[in-house]
Parts: C-alpha cells; structure tokens; sequence
C-alpha cells in the first residue's frame, strides 16, 4: 500500500478532489489523506511515499518537515530544497539565457535591513545608488515586486521615478525588482504538470479575484503559432528550474510572450477560482502525475545534500543509477545543465506563493487606474485586505525603527 499526503493551507476543492480521485484510483493499494504532523524526530522513518506541498512556503516548520521526509526518500511535489534556493530574478536571468522573452529587470538592493545591520556593514553596496542608469534601463511605467512573492503582494505599478522612490520607501526589508511594465495585448497563465503537461489558460489580471471573470475558456485564445511557442517556452522554463507543479504567466505584447511570473509552485487551482474546467484538468493530470511517480522505482537514498537540491545526471553515478533522493533519474535529466547536454528546442527564439491566497484581490485593479493613483489605489487594497498583503510581522516591527538603523536612504 503507497501513502500519499497533502499539506494544505486554507483551500479546500483541490485537496479535496486530489483525495477523492487518488483513492477512487488506488482501490486501496493508493491512499491519499491530508499529512498529520507533530514533533519531528530526527530519526523519523518514512511515513509518506509521497507528498503533494502546497503550504510550505508559508509555515518553516513544514519545510523542515518535507526536508526531513525528502531524506527518508518521500517524494515531493515540488522540490524543497529547490523551492527554499529559487527567486525570481534568478528565474528571470535564467530564462533569458534559455532563450525566453523577459522584461527588462533590475534587482534592487533593500530599503531596509534587520537591525544589527548598520552603514558599515554595508560597504559593499554602491551609493548613491544611480537611480536614473536604473529607470533609463528599465524604462517607465514600470512594475516594483518582490524577488520572490506570490500573490499579488507588494507588486505595484509605478509611472516615474518619484512614484518609484514612494514605493521603495515602503518596501522595508523585502527585497525588491523592477521590471518593464508590458502593455499586453493578451494575457495567459498556464499550468504546468511534470514538466510536460501544459494548459494555456487566458486570463485577465484586471478583473477580480473570484468574479468568475478571470480565467477564459477559449482554446482559439492564442494562434497556433503563439500557442506553441507558449507551450515551449513553458515546458522550458518548469524543466530548467524542475517544478513538477507550477504556472507560468505570460504578457503577450505584439506577438511576443513575456514571462513575467513562473515561480509558482503552488498554483490556485481551486474550483471557485479557475472554473470547473481548468479545476478538473489540473486534478487530472495532477493525479496522473502522482501516480506516475508512484510506479518508479524507489531508490536508495545517496546521502549527498546537493543530490537533493540538485540531482547529477544518472550518466554519472554509475552503479546507482535511481539513487539520488527524492528525485532520482527523472529529476537528473530536468536539473539545470549546460546546454550541450540538454537540448534547448530551437524554435525558441526569444522568450510561493500564489496560492489561493486573499491576495489576488482587488490589486488587479491597478492596472486599470490612471497614472496618478495607481501607487495609492494598491496600497488602498492592501488596507481593504490586510491579511494577504502585510508585510512578515518582523519585517513590518523592523521597518518602524529602519530610519534609525539604517543608512540614509539614497533618495
Ligand atoms: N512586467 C509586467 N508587465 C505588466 N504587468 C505585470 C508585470 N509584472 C507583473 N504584472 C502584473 O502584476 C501581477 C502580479 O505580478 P506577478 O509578477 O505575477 O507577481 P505574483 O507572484 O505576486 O503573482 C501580474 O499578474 C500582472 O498582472
Ligand atoms: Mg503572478
């Protein structure tokens, strides 16, 4: 008998239908359940053949949990360690390199740091900052979030640099990109299934959240041509960073698809929120995908850390072939790897934590209103809902005193 568990936070139709149809599936010899965790002993022996996170990135204490049952050979969706090293800009500098339309983006040092930093401790850091090299480079309007958010939050829209400087003031210790605002023409997200499985879904930012208006079944949505290149590009990105569950979110701008957002290893997919259709699908293929994993080999576990953040391609552990942890041969062929090894298609010419979260919400909003009020409109949303968009207390207790500790600001 194979256990599987799901980690869950507050959506309910996806866990739910996940269970129901695995255990429809297994007959007995699969069992899907919600995890139980308590105290984790370091010596706990394997109590889930695999495990679907969809919460992780919100409560530490699962993701020492899941590093932990990763050890022990559990297999879970997605990756820990992988998901705990990620950030967007590096997703956004990878991708370039993969041949992937990206807008053009700046990370940004902090506004603020936690309180034993002080000036000296940041003699790295150029400044003043240059302010203007940054905006020239990235162009105006322009899109400030996190490096690595989910859910709408702290993501605003800004139109000049004074609006910019207004924001980043806000922006505490989080760390912060720029990026090129793209007018889109069109706008998808898509899920992606074991790297492979792709669901263009059209989808419109501006309506909001639970409306029911957001996503569009419309298979003629993109031409054949943009929908291929979309799918490519998606199954090239989920590969190179090796999320097994994921969206990618495309801006699509004279013809050309932007991805603008593809760290989302916990993608919404409730049934109030995507619709019957996208909900059913990805519990489909979700489930397939389990199962899938379910019937491959299981191997002993190779007690390397980097074989579970990183797994080398089988080629090259000889004699264990399916060894690696959590991952093993599967996961060697998708790990980032030098391009004469992994064929990159060569059509591609240019190319958290969203979960359910409250957050989508009324920031869609922003990209409606006029120039002026945008910075204003967001941060009005953010009061309405405050529970998806406040800042992680400590940060928020720390940004109090940052005109104190830290350095001046640059602006
Ligand atoms: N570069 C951009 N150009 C146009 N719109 C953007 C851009 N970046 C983000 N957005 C808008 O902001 C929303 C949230 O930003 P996103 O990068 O998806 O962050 P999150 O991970 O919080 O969802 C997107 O769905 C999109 O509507
Ligand atoms: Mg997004």
């Amino acid at each position: 008998m194979k256990k599987v568990g799901i980690l869950v936070g507050r959506e309910k139709s996806f866990p739910d239908s996940l269970i129901e149809r695995i255990n429809e599936r297994g007959q007995g010899d699969v069992v899907a359940e919600l995890v139980k965790v308590g105290g984790v002993r370091l010596d706990e022996g394997r109590t889930y053949d695999l495990i679907l996170d969809r919460i992780s990135h919100e409560i530490p204490f699962y993701r020492g949990f899941l590093k932990r049952a990763a050890l022990e050979g559990t297999v879970i969706i997605n990756n820990p360690f992988w998901w705990s090293a990620d950030d967007k800009f590096f997703n956004y500098s990878l991708a370039t390199k993969l041949g992937i339309a990206i807008p053009r983006t700046v990370l940004l040092p902090q506004k603020d740091y936690i309180e034993s930093i002080n000036n000296e401790s940041l003699r790295n850091l150029e400044f003043p900052l240059d302010w203007q090299g940054i905006v020239d480079y990235v162009g105006m309007p322009a899109i400030i979030k996190p490096f690595d958010g989910g859910g709408w939050k702290n993501v605003s829209r800004v139109n000049s640099l004074e609006e910019l400087w207004k924001v980043y003031d806000t922006t505490g210790t989080l760390c912060m990109t720029l990026q090129e605002f793209i007018h889109f023409d069109q706008f998808v997200r898509c899920y992606c299934i074991g790297q492979e499985e792709v669901m263009i879904m059209p989808y419109d930012p501006r309506k909001q959240y639970l409306s029911g208006e957001q996503y569009i079944n419309d298979p003629t949505y993109l031409s054949p041509e943009l929908a291929e290149r979309v799918t490519n590009d998606v199954r090239t990105l989920c590969r190179a960073l090796g999320y097994d569950l994921n969206t990618v979110e495309f801006a699509i701008k004279d013809g050309i698809p932007y991805a603008i957002d593809f760290m989302n290893p916990a993608p919404d997919a409730e049934r109030v929120s995507v619709g019957d259709f996208y909900h059913n699908w990805v519990t489909d293929n979700v489930v397939n995908f389990i199962y899938q994993r379910l019937e491959q080999p299981q191997a002993q576990p190779r007690y390397r850390w980097d074989a579970l953040l990183n797994p080398e391609p089988v080629a090259e552990t000889a004699g264990q072939a399916l060894s690696a942890v959590a991952s093993a041969a599967e996961q060697a062929a998708r790990t980032i790897i030098p391009q004469p090894v992994r064929e990159i298609p060569a059509d591609i010419a240019a190319g958290v934590s969203e979960l359910i979260s409250d957050a989508a919400t009324a920031v869609s909003e922003f990209l409606d209103k006029t120039p002026e009020t945008e910075a204003t409109a967001l941060s009005e949303a953010k009061k309405a809902r405050p529970s998806a968009t406040k800042p992680p207390k400590k940060a928020s207790a720390k940004s109090t005193t940052r005109s104190k500790k830290s350095p001046p600001p640059e602006v």
